[in-house]
């Protein structure tokens, strides 16, 4: 997701110039529907409306066309998505070490369930299958990192490290753009 994207506040309208941008690149091509909407998800982090609407207009397809792609695959959000994405295992492996219950502690403290997004937007939350990492049971993944033998208590002490991490990140970004509308300002131009 781009930062300016991940940035956005709710009530704010889309900046449709990277749609643009990924349609003047593969909109004259075959078959590039999938990759498109691939595309806008990646700049985006999910698929906005006005973004969907602007590769419909964009490709000459029906709306009808491209929504029924964005419902079919799983792999397409049409509503924002955290910043990291936790996936816990709900596995038979992690269920029988205790899965259950660090799915449980995961759940109130984020305060979503399977499918959800915190308000802040710093977490979506999904319960998968197997991740294939079963000696570490219980385990979840945070992006790409695994976090194995949990326990509710080393769960919920993982997340407030990503949080606090995030919440550093945000300001971080926050005082980088401050800075860089400051500098054109002084430049007068
Ligand atoms: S059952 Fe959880 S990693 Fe395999």
């Amino acid at each position: 997701m781009s930062e300016a994207a991940a940035a956005k506040k709710p009530d704010e309208p889309i900046d449709l110039k990277p749609v643009y941008e990924i349609l003047d690149r593969l909109a004259g091509q075959k078959g590039m529907l999938i990759p498109i909407l691939q595309q806008v998800q990646d700049a985006y982090g999910y698929v906005p409306e006005e973004a969907a609407n602007a590769v419909a207009d964009g490709t000459g397809s029906y709306r009808s066309q491209v929504y029924g792609v964005l419902t079919f695959y799983t792999q397409f959000h049409l509503s924002p998505r955290g910043r990291h994405i936790i996936r816990a295992c709900a596995g038979t492996a992690c269920h029988v070490k205790g899965g259950a219950q660090v799915i449980h502690r995961m759940e109130n403290e984020l305060g979503v369930k399977h499918g959800g997004t915190t308000a802040d937007l710093i977490f979506s939350f999904e319960e998968v299958a197997c991740i294939g990492a079963c000696g570490l049971a219980p385990v979840i993944m945070i992006d790409h990192d695994a976090f194995g033998n949990l326990d509710p208590n080393t769960a919920e002490t993982v997340l407030k490290k990503f949080r606090k991490k995030a919440l550093a990140e945000i300001e971080a970004e926050g005082s980088e753009g401050e800075k860089n509308d400051g500098g054109e300002d002084a430049s007068g131009e």
